[in-house]
């Protein structure tokens, strides 16, 4: 992900998840050498991203998405493939993220990218809703 991207992936995840980390946090955190982030392109159109901090042995996933017109074709499989091989090369051991109970897409994806679910944490998000905390062991 590239400065120039950064309002491309902000209408993404408006668009996609109803809320964005914002142009500020986008700004500082693309010159943190722990902040990992790609997005995936289609004809040089921003089409997905995936976001996250990589501190070995652990990684958190902090948001992801691919627009609502290129989901289910694989594309969140690629980044995520792409997050998870570099976790690999930097010996990370465990993957962890939170996802919005009844967020069906994203609980299938991870379950069916190895992803289990690891605890509940009640009323984690602003309109009240849980979260699952969701771990994958890469090592
Ligand atoms: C989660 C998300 C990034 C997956 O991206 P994607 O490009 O659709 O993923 P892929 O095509 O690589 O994988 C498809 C798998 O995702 C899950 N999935 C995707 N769309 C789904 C849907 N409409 N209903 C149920 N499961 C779905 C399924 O497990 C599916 O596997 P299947 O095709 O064998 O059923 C995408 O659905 C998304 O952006 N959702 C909205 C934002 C979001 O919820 N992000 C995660 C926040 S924690």
């Amino acid at each position: 992900m590239r400065p120039t991207d950064i309002e491309s992936v902000i209408k993404g995840e408006e668009a996609t998840l109803g809320e964005t980390l914002g142009k500020e946090f986008f700004e500082q955190e693309l010159t943190n050498p722990l902040a990992y982030f790609w997005v995936a392109t289609k004809n040089d159109e921003v089409i997905g991203y995936i976001g996250a901090y990589v501190v070995p042995p652990s990684a958190d996933i902090i948001s992801f998405y691919v627009l609502d017109a290129y989901q289910k074709q694989g594309y969140g499989s690629k980044l995520m493939t792409r997050l998870l091989d570099e976790c690999g090369r930097l010996k990370v051991e465990a993957v962890t993220l939170e996802v919005k109970e009844g967020n069906n897409k994203g609980i299938n994806f991870y379950l069916k990218n190895g992803f289990q679910k690891i605890n509940i944490r009640k009323h984690y998000y602003q309109d009240g809703s849980n979260a699952l905390l969701m771990k994958k062991v890469i090592k």
